[in-house]
């Protein structure tokens, strides 16, 4: 969830800010790009060098800087997806809970949109003091997500609350309180990807070109949503590292149709991007095929719809979108099966198009609803398109 992300992260006058080289560390490991923005006092108790090596990024303390520039806190507000006081000193929770603005940090997150999570660190008699405890309730009844602090043993040797909670406590806090702030979170998505195959002999298959990056991008972006994702997917070279989704290998048309039809029930988004194979082999041989010189004739079944069937099942809560691989007449024929499937909408992608279709990292889509409404995309890469479908599910959950 961090990867990515860029993170301010402010440290104040507190014996506790050696442990804010430990946060430093974790983040940048996660894939955050973090900034440090230290308060006159921190500098007593941790020198700058040892943040901006850390981050990998300089370490800002004054407005204004050597060679005569300022550090702009409003750039650095704007910049940030997210601002974290650890630890936060009494002294900084007091000036936050009253507005007071002197110096660079403060005035960051009093220009800050994004969300801030403050980590208070004192000592016991501090923490417990009614003056203090007020101004963690004020910061806690604004915009302010409080971190608890924890009990265990404290700098003046006392036991007892007020430490700063563990780095590995903050993190976690954070992605917890961050999911639960995106537009998916509690919803459970089912998507399928990739090809399937059907055996014709033991060695030999019917597949397609589908290398499952489509349905792997649309994945990965409604997890990025909030949504908890099960992905099942046909024979691929991809993989996601994501604890957000979880993977459901299948090979054939047959098995992809099982594992979707157990999972359906209890999906709130259903987006269907696998390159099913309409047709699997009446038998399947038992040993190799010899050569012959006589032609070779293999009779072939349907395999079952299973969007059809999906779209069957499905009750008027549940989101089911499809995706259309054409060649011809592709507005008329995506709509079609729109209707025919009863879905919600279908994605039309064609294989007229340059750079559209399967095995590409790019696609070119177009968005048709129920409605008829159709939403034309340009040409992009893939993780993008997802993010744009992704964005159009959203959109839906608010009508
Ligand atoms: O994997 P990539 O290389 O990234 O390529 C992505 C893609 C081009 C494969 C993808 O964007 C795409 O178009 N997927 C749908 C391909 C397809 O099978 O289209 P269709 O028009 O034949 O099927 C319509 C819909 O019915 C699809 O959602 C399909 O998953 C579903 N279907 C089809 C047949 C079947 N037996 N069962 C199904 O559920």
């Amino acid at each position: 969830m961090l990867e990515g992300k860029k993170i301010v992260l402010g440290v104040t006058g507190s014996i506790a800010a050696y442990k804010a080289a430990f946060l430093v560390r974790l983040m940048v490991k996660a894939g955050a790009n973090v900034k440090v923005i230290m308060t006159p006092a921190a500098k007593d108790f941790v020198a700058p060098l040892t943040f901006s090596t850390l981050s990998k990024n300089p370490v800002l303390v004054e407005f204004s800087t050597t060679d005569g520039s300022w550090n702009n806190h409003v750039e650095l507000a704007n910049w940030a997806d997210m601002i974290l006081i650890a630890p936060a000193s009494a002294n900084t929770i007091g000036k936050l809970a009253l507005g007071l603005c002197d110096n660079l940090l403060l005035a960051t997150v009093f220009s800050a949109a994004c969300p801030i999570y403050v980590a208070p660190a004192m000592d016991r008699e501090m923490y417990v003091n009614s003056s203090i405890k007020n101004n963690i309730s004020i910061l806690s009844k604004q915009h302010y997500f409080i971190i608890p602090s924890e009990e265990g043993e404290l700098a003046s040797g006392l036991y007892g609350e007020g430490r700063m909670a563990e780095p590995e406590h903050i993190i976690r806090f954070i992605i917890e309180n961050h999911s639960k702030t995106l537009p998916l979170y509690g919803k459970t998505a089912l998507v399928t990807a990739g090809p399937t195959y059907e055996a014709i002999d033991p060695v030999r298959f019917i597949g397609n070109h589908s290398s499952g990056k489509m349905g792997f991008h649309i994945a990965e972006a409604l997890a990025a949503k909030g949504a908890s994702v099960k992905l099942v997917h046909g024979p691929v070279n991809i993989s996601t590292h994501n604890s957000s989704i979880k993977t459901i290998g299948v090979t054939s048309a047959e098995e992809m149709h099982k594992e979707c039809t157990r999972l359906f029930a209890g999906t709130d988004i259903t987006v269907m991007t696998a390159a099913v194979a309409d047709f699997k082999l009446v038998k399947v041989a038992s040993k190799k095929i010899k050569k012959k010189d006589a032609s070779l004739h293999l009779e072939l079944i349907p395999n079952p719809d299973i969007l059809s069937e999906l779209g069957k099942q499905k009750n008027n809560k549940q989101l089911l979108i499809g995706f259309a691989l054409e060649t011809n007449d592709e507005i008329k024929n995506a709509t079609e099966k729109l209707k025919r499937k009863n879905l919600d909408a279908i994605i039309l992608n064609s294989m007229q198009t340059e750079g559209a279709g399967p095995g590409g990292d790019t696609n070119k889509i177009t968005i048709i609803d129920r409605q008829n409404k159709t939403i034309h995309f340009e040409l992009k890469p893939k993780n993008i398109v997802a993010n744009d479908v992704v964005n159009y599910i959203i959109e839906c959950f608010k009508r």
